[in-house]
């Protein structure tokens, strides 16, 4: 959701705060704003507009190089619809004080009908904007930004990042976060606040965390950071372990198709160092949290619920734990039972979707031990976890979820394994045959993109439907309802996954003739094989057109067959996601949407 960026420094800042904010984009967006100091306590340069940030920029009528402070914002709708006006910043009445936000600031209408009873004329429909008015008044006391900041954050109820600049102390830029992500680039004689990392990754590559309810303030020369209080808080520093060309599209039309391609890399990588030469499992992660665990529950959003689904069969198969997996937005708002024997493993890419934060919150509250599973070094979900197990996906660009699944999986794989072989519920013989069949998967996932071109050329052919279903059993279900969502998301059509048992229960009456139904079929092996293949003859005598996805191993007649290399049932989804993946992707580009900024969706769903 909104993209924030701050900077200070020497450099001209708009180029900086434009940089910064085109590589925001991607967390999705419906206008841009820029807020410029470029002469001591003059009314700022504030230029914003509704749509994509090239509108914004043709609307700049000059480069503005005197000014070398700044912030800049890409802004998600929620309060007021996405126009110019409602477009951040805000200001304050006198143009000298600018203010953007991520999140939601829930007492905003009464803190307007106090403003506006002082005299604050509002011109937006937002939340935001009292945000503005209320730090104008604050500063007014005592000319200190900060100060000001952690006064009106006292004020504040709901979930907020928020930055702000004054033209009387133009160095300083002041942010502050509640439940909202915010964190600090360390440059060299420049300073960078920002949204997450990528913001500022060409400029430096250290960071700053910043804790729940801190403020912190930039000058060029350094970075204080306190509490509400305005007691000094000493940030956890770390180093950004990517560069600037992996956030890039390195000669691919879409950062989706190269973060397909790039799966069997974020595998390997997220394998690495988990398969001790003595053959042992290292999960490091977990040494720490006690094993005597009696139950596992999975929350998250998305399609990494969809990794908890896919998990879940892995888990209870290999470490003999009941495992249950829940949407985080659903468990945040129930009283279930939890003791300290539940392991809560929380799922999440940006380690910052907000279901996600609060589920982890309220199951910490009622007693579980918490283990997170992330792609995002340093954000938030991660640090209030117990135990963290960090996916190594590299940054995930494109809206639509691809290769942050798959190493999702493979974690909550490891996870498994690790537990099995302390609580000795695999023999270590069964652990070293299924080490070596996940240790095959990046090559066999590579295998899959290899071949990938005819089914491209199919896809274009389904281009037209108006719907397509999915099906499967077993962990082929939630690999069904992974490609159900890719579709809806990237192609905006009807799309919906069934486990292949329930199609008499209701959904067959979808199927007309011509619909397609993309069929997931498990090695022919499984006790589901002949039940998969008995769905496909219903939906065929029905009319449909079945695109089959299965290893060698099972005969199939059907139009369309796409064939992936032969795995573990367990491990199958980890290929049979990646045609569903491209699928998704090439209806998206026949139907001419677009790819990485899906309508109406955000990378990271930091609002509730
Ligand atoms: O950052 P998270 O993994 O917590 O995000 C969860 C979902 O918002 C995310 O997976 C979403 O469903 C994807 N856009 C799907 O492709």
């Amino acid at each position: 959701m909104c993209g924030i960026v701050g900077y200070t420094g020497p450099n001209p800042a708009l180029s900086r705060v434009i940089e910064g904010l085109r590589r925001l984009e991607y967390r999705g967006y419906d206008s841009a704003g820029v807020a410029l100091a470029t002469e001591k306590s003059a009314p700022l340069v504030v230029a914003k507009k509704a749509g994509k940030l090239n509108n914004l920029e043709s609307s700049l009528t000059s480069t503005y190089d005197n000014a070398t402070s700044g912030i800049g914002h890409t802004r998600w709708a929620t309060h007021g619809g996405p126009t110019d006006t409602n477009a951040h910043p805000h200001i304050s009445n006198d143009g000298k004080l600018a203010v953007i936000h991520n999140g939601i600031i829930e007492n905003y209408v009464e803190l307007k009908e106090d403003l506006e009873k002082r005299g604050h004329t509002f011109t937006s429909e937002t939340d935001t904007e009292s945000v503005a008015h209320l730090l104008s008044d604050e500063f007014r006391k005592n000319q200190d930004l900060a100060a000001a900041m952690r006064s009106v954050c006292k004020q504040l109820r709901g979930s907020f990042t928020l930055l702000a600049i004054h033209s009387d102390s133009p160095e300083h830029i002041v942010g502050a976060r509640r439940n909202s992500p915010l964190v600090v680039g360390v440059g060299d004689g420049e300073n960078f606040l920002a949204s997450d990392v990528s913001a500022f990754i060409s400029h430096t590559k250290k960071a700053l965390e910043l804790g729940q309810d801190q403020v912190v303030d930039v000058t060029p020369q350094g970075v204080s950071v306190t509490d509400l209080e305005g007691g000094a808080i000493t940030p956890k520093a770390y180093e950004i372990t990517w560069d600037a060309k992996a956030a890039e599209r390195g000669g691919f039309t879409h950062f989706m198709l190269k973060e397909i391609f790039e799966q069997p890399k974020a595998i390997s990588d997220t394998l690495l160092g988990r398969f001790g030469a003595d053959g042992k499992i290292e999960c490091k992660e977990i040494e720490n949290l006690s094993l005597d665990i009696d139950r596992i529950l999975i929350l998250a959003c998305g399609t990494a619920y969809h990794a908890g689904l896919i998990g879940k069969y892995a888990l209870e198969e290999w470490a003999k734990i009941p495992v249950d997996v829940e949407l985080a937005s659903e468990f945040r708002y129930r009283k279930p039972v939890l003791s300290k024997n539940t392991l809560v493993i929380t799922i999440s890419q940006s380690g910052e979707t907000m279901d996600t934060l609060m589920a982890l919150r309220h199951a910490k509250e009622l007693g579980a031990q918490t283990l997170s599973i992330c792609n995002t070094i340093g954000s938030t979900i991660p640090r209030e976890s117990d135990g963290v197990l960090y996916t190594h996906a590299g940054p995930e660009i494109a809206v639509a979820s691809t290769k942050a699944l798959l190493t999702q999986i493979v974690a909550l794989h490891v996870v498994g394994l690790y537990l099995a072989q302390e609580k000795k519920t695999l023999s270590a013989s069964d652990i070293v045959l299924i080490r070596e069949e996940v240790l095959a998967l990046p090559n066999k996932v590579e295998e899959i993109l290899e071949t990938v071109e005819p089914l491209r050329t199919m896809t274009r052919g389904f281009k037209d439907s108006t719907s397509v279903l999915f099906l499967g059993r077993h962990v082929g279900y939630p690999a069904a309802l992974e490609g159900a969502l890719k579709l809806k998301e990237l192609a905006y059509m009807h799309a919906e996954g069934f486990a292949g048992g329930e199609l008499k229960h209701g959904p067959i009456a979808l199927i007309e003739a011509g619909t397609p139904v993309i069929a997931i079929l498990p090695p022919a092996t499984s006790e589901i094989s002949e039940k998969m293949l008995s769905n496909i003859q219903e939906v065929k005598a029905r009319g449909a057109k079945v695109i089959a996805i299965a290893d060698s191993t099972t005969k199939l007649d059907v139009p369309h067959v796409i064939r992936i290399p032969q795995s573990l049932e367990l491990l199958q989804p980890l290929l049979s996601i990646v045609p569903l993946q491209v699928f998704a992707y090439e209806m998206a580009v026949a139907r001419g949407n677009d790819v990485d900024q899906p309508r109406n969706l955000a990378k990271s769903v930091t609002v509730e």
